[in-house]
Formats: C-alpha cells, structure tokens, sequence
C-alpha cells in the first residue's frame, strides 16, 4: 500500500478508470507532479497502470473496480474506508462499437450498456465513495464537449452524445442537492483525442490534452460548486 501523506507527496487522487487511455495518462501526470494515485481497473488483466506501480510502487496503488457494478463500487468503499483523497475522480466511460449509428438504428442492449456505463455509474461512483473527500477536496468527472446541448449543430455520435449530457445533467442533480458543500465540482472536456474510444482520426494527442486536464482540475481546488470546463479551463455551454 502506498504511503501516507509525507515525503513531499502533493495529495492524493482515487482515479476510477485508470488502465489505458486519458485515465492512465492521468494517473502518469499526477504522479509526475508528486501526488500519489490510487488507481482501479476493471478485471484481472495486468495493464498499464500495473508496469507505472512497478515503476513508482510507494505512489501507484492499484485496486479493481467495474463501475457498472453496483456490489463493487461498496466494496471499494469499505475497503477505503478511512483514508482521504484530495480528488475522487472518475475516467471511466465508453461509446457505442458503431459510433455512426444514429438513436434511431442502436440497439437497446447497447443503448442500456453505453448509458449506464457513462451516465448511471460515475454517478454511483461518486454518490458512493465522497465521503473519502474531504471539505477542501475536488470531485470530477471526464465527460466530453459531445454531451454540450447547446453546441450540438452538426449531430454525430449521437448516442455517446446523449449519454454524456445525461451525465452533466445528473452532476447538476447532484450539485443542487449539496449546494452547500465545500467541495469543487468539476465535469472535464478533454478534446477530441487519439485513444481507443477517440479514434486514429482524433487531432489532439493524449500529451495534448492530459497535462492541461490535469492543471485545471488542480487549479479548481478550493473553488466550491459546479463548472464543465475544457481543457483550457473555459467554461463549455451546457
Ligand atoms: N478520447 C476522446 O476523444 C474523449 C473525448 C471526450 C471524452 N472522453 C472520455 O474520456 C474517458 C476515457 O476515454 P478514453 O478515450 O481514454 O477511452 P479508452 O481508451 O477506451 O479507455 C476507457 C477507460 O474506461 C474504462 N472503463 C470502461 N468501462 C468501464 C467499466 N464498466 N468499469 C471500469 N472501467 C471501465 C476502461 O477500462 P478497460 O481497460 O478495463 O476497458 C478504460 O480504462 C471516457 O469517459 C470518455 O468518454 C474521451
């Protein structure tokens, strides 16, 4: 188990989603800042963010978790009971296989599977395990500029678009019921960028939009209530 808060450690993040992609990115760029990363993944695998535990085992910890699985997330929250975390936050999310595929032609088992991946589960994510932050903390989710209504002009990706405004529709449920909480609240739009999820074609590296993600979740710290920012910091339109 990694170490308490000393040594210079900087604080401490639960990342939910941690394995590959922008959430193993994360989980490398507050490491690199001195923080120390609790890091879950979904099964059994060895990944990633298994090789960055060997690489730095005093920061990286690594516990399993699959978010659409309610008997998890409690177990997780048991098995943390305790400790604190400056930032809860969860990365985990997924698109439809045929991203194309408009809300008239999906299936309703992949309709389910995508929205209680990406809507349901951060939420129970979050509802679950807050009490692990403390009244300076920050609690974030990744969700996309694709989940912005009002910037939806063009279509496309309709059914990861729907699911992600669920989700910053729910944060804002979530917000109004705890509006006096200390707490930062903070959904992230990272870009589009070239991941599994993202696609070849995306413009943005993960090198591109990571290390900013990170500075403005950092620089929301202290700052009570709900922002969707980007990963510049600028306020994305509900
Ligand atoms: N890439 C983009 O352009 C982009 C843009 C905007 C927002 N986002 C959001 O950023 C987040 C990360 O996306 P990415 O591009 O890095 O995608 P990715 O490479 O496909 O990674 C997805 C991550 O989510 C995890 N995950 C999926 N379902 C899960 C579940 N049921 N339980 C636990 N973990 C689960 C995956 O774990 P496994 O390795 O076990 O599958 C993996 O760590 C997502 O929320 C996505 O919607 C991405």
């Amino acid at each position: 188990m990694i170490k308490d808060m000393s040594d210079g450690v900087q604080g401490a993040i639960l990342l939910v989603g941690a394995s590959r992609g922008l959430g193993l990115a994360m989980a490398r760029e507050f490491v690199k800042k001195g923080w120390n990363v609790v890091g879950t993944v979904q099964g059994t695998d060895r990944t990633d963010l298994h090789y960055l535990a060997e690489q730095h085992p005093d920061r990286v910890e690594i516990l399993q978790l699959d978010i659409t699985e309610p008997v998890d997330i409690a177990a997780l929250r048991d098995r943390l009971a305790g400790r604190s975390f400056d930032i809860l936050f969860n990365n985990a999310g997924t698109a439809n296989k045929n991203q194309d595929e408009t809300i008239a032609d999906v299936s309703t088992e992949e309709f389910i599977h995508v929205m209680v991946t990406n809507a349901l589960s951060p939420m129970r994510v979050i509802e679950t395990l807050q009490q692990l932050v403390p009244p300076t903390g920050l609690i974030g989710i990744m969700s996309s500029g694709q989940g912005s209504v009002s910037d939806n002009n063009r279509g496309g990706h309709e059914v990861y678009r729907g699911t992600k405004s669920a989700l910053n529709q729910y944060m804002r449920s979530f917000a109004a019921r705890h509006a006096d909480d200390p707490r930062a609240l903070v959904l992230i739009a990272p870009g589009w960028v070239r991941t599994d999820l993202g696609g070849p074609d995306a413009p943005l590296s993960v090198e591109e939009s990571i290390p900013k993600v990170v500075d403005v979740l950092l620089a929301q710290m202290g700052t009570p209530g709900l922002r969707y920012l980007d990963r510049n910091g600028k306020t994305v339109p509900w």
